[in-house]
C-alpha cells in the first residue's frame, strides 16, 4: 500500500472541475493537493523558455533531469508551482503552454519520470492527486478514486472564466475546439491515456456547483475510507 495515510485519485478531462474540487477537498481534509498536470505544464514552459525542441523527447528528458518541480499544495488558497525555485504558477496557464503541453505529455520516457516523481511525492499519504492516469496507472491502489467529467460546453465555459479571471484573453468557441483537440490527444495516446478506472466513482459535474461536487466527494470519502 501507499504508505501511512490515505490517498485519493481524481481523474477526468480538461475543465471537468477536477483541480478546484480536489484542492477544496484537500483543504477540508488537511491533505496535500498534488496537481500532476502542473508538472507536464512546468516542463513544457521550461522547454519554451529555453528554446528546446518540443518534439525531441531526448532533449526534453535531459531538460527534465535538470529541473526541480515543486508542488506547494499545502496551506495555500491557490497552490504554488515552483520550477527550480521560481514561482511559475500563472505562466503555466498561458496559451503557449496550453498549446504545447499535450505533446510533452505524450512521450513515454517523460511520463515514466513524471510518474516516478508523482509516486514519490505521494508516498507518505494524506494526498489528493489529480490528473488523467492517476487512478489507472500512477496510484492504482489509491484508497478512493473519482472520475469527473462535464459536457464540452460546460468545460469550455469554465476555462473561459479561469482564463479571463487571470487576465488572459480568450474566446469560447476557440476554447471548446482546443479542449476537444486536447481530449483527443489525451485519450488516444498509447501511454497513460485518459481513462476511467473500473473502480472510480463517476461524477458528471455539468450542472453542479463546485461546492456540491466537493460535498459529494467528501461524503463518499467518509463512508468508504474513514469508516
Ligand atoms: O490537467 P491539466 O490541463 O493541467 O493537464 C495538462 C496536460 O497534461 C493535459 O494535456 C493532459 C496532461 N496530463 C497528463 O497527461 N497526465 C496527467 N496525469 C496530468 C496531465
Amino acid at each position: 500500500h501507499w504508505g501511512q495515510g490515505p490517498v485519493v485519485a481524481v481523474d477526468g478531462p480538461a475543465g471537468a472541475g477536477k483541480s478546484t474540487a480536489a484542492r477544496r477537498m484537500a483543504e477540508r481534509l488537511g491533505f496535500l493537493y498534488l496537481d500532476s498536470g502542473a508538472m507536464y505544464r512546468a516542463l513544457a514552459l521550461k522547454a519554451l523558455q529555453h528554446g528546446v525542441d518540443l518534439r525531441d523527447e531526448t532533449q526534453l528528458l535531459h531538460l527534465l533531469d535538470m529541473t526541480r518541480i515543486e508542488l506547494d499544495g499545502a496551506g495555500h488558497q491557490k497552490p504554488l508551482v515552483l520550477v527550480d525555485g521560481q514561482d511559475v504558477t500563472r505562466l503555466l496557464r498561458s496559451p503557449e503552454v496550453n498549446a504545447s503541453v499535450s505533446v510533452v505529455a505524450g512521450f513515454p520516457r517523460i511520463r515514466e519520470e513524471m510518474v516516478r516523481r508523482q509516486r514519490e511525492m505521494s508516498r507518505a499519504g494524506h494526498v489528493i492527486m489529480d490528473g488523467r492516469d492517476i487512478g489507472t496507472y500512477v496510484l492504482p491502489s489509491a484508497d478512493l478514486k473519482f472520475y469527473l467529467t462535464a459536457s464540452l460546453e460546460a468545460r469550455a465555459q469554465r476555462r473561459l472564466q479561469d482564463l479571463t479571471g487571470m487576465g488572459f484573453p480568450a474566446d469560447l468557441a476557440e476554447l471548446a475546439e482546443e479542449i476537444r483537440h486536447r481530449d483527443a490527444l489525451d485519450s488516444e495516446r498509447a501511454v497513460g491515456p485518459l481513462k476511467q478506472a473500473p473502480d472510480a466513482i463517476y461524477i458528471d459535474t455539468t450542472d453542479m456547483e463546485v461546492d456540491h461536487v466537493v460535498d459529494m466527494m467528501l461524503s463518499i470519502y467518509r463512508q468508504r475510507v474513514e469508516s
